[in-house]
């Protein structure tokens, strides 16, 4: 007979859960993404039906919510802005004074190197038919978006972000970027890639809160954005990104793409990123608020989840609340 083995000796105590464990949270793993929203009066915030919790902000109210990230020991936000005024062109994204490059001087202003500062770059917040690049008809110009982006990216560089990170999944956006950073002496501001986004549906309550529905075209963006039943694509992407000059790898969403997020970051030595995505968040919200579940436990967990998973940093709404359940 072999002896009894017991599992119960490794979990029966708190100190010896504690020796044992192998994945731990911390507020330097969370990036908090936040909306600002031009046009609305400073001091002001507007809620988001679809995500309770989280404002689209005026500039000031902006930045409170920075310092208080900060403070709270998370290292950095992501900002989507909301132009006054969108066109085919999205051309507030490139604006030098759009809202984007304005919200930065303000954070950096006030913060400084307290924080570090990323900006989503991608056109679908600025363009009025709700699509990432130019569209002719049904096609969507990848081309004519990656010099967009490059052109943006360097306006939020030049305004004072830390971390560029392109959203929008077009083919060759991140050496467009790369090289129009450098040519201006940009060399230390890092590209942060949506290397695998999936074109999922549980990017719903984001379209809310950027005000990024789609007017005109195709009513996806399957075209350019992983198929969810893919998963060997991811490795060609997270190779043209990395060739390209990407700095940190991102998967997006988290919770249903565990596994792509496990097996890319025991194959690629890159500093990882997982999104939970506004579809994540709502759901949590909901259910807690229904009294369905704990929201706040599920939460923790789902975190803990997605580090185990290999992820280093997640960008999560829930950034504040998690910081503060670990002070
Ligand atoms: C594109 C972008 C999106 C998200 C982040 N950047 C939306 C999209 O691709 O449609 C989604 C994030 C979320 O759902 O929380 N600018």
């Amino acid at each position: 007979m072999y002896p009894e083995v017991r599992m119960r000796r490794l979990r029966n105590s708190p100190l010896v859960r504690k020796m044992v464990t192998e994945y731990e949270l911390s507020p330097s793993n969370f990036i908090l993404p936040l909306f600002v929203k031009e046009g609305l009066e400073d001091g002001t915030k507007a809620p988001i039906s679809s995500m309770p919790g989280a404002f689209q902000h005026s500039i000031s109210t902006l930045v409170e919510e920075c310092a208080q990230a900060a403070e709270l020991g998370i290292p950095g936000v992501i900002l989507f802005g909301i132009p006054e005024h969108k066109d085919a062109e999205g051309s507030q994204a490139y604006d030098p004074d759009g809202i984007v490059p304005r919200a930065v001087r303000a954070i950096k202003a006030k913060l400084g190197d307290g924080l570090l500062v990323a900006c989503d770059v991608c056109l679908c917040e600025y363009t009025d038919h709700g699509h990432c690049a130019p569209i002719e008809g049904d096609d969507i110009r990848n081309d004519q978006g990656v010099e967009l982006y490059a052109r943006a990216a360097l306006e939020y560089a030049r305004a004072g972000a830390d971390i560029v990170a392109p959203s929008d999944m077009m083919d060759g956006r991140v050496g467009a970027i790369r090289q129009a950073l450098d040519a201006e002496g940009f060399v230390d501001t890092l590209i942060l890639a949506y290397a695998v986004k999936y074109a999922s549906s549980f990017y719903g309550p984001f379209r809310d809160a950027a005000e990024s529905g789609f007017h005109a075209g195709p009513k996806d963006r399957k075209t350019h954005q992983m198929d969810p039943a893919n998963l060997s694509q991811a490795f060609r992407e997270v190779e043209m990104d990395l060739a390209e000059g990407a700095d940190i790898i991102m998967v997006k969403p988290a919770m249903p793409y565990l596994d792509v997020i496990k097996v890319l970051s025991t194959s690629y030595d890159v500093p990882m990123a997982a999104y939970q995505v506004s579809g994540e968040y709502a759901m949590l919200k909901a259910a807690d608020e229904k009294g369905w579940l704990d929201g706040h436990k599920c939460l923790m967990e789902s975190l803990l989840a997605i580090r185990r998973a290999g992820a280093t940093m997640i960008l999560t709404y829930y950034a504040k609340e998690a910081a503060e359940a670990l002070r």
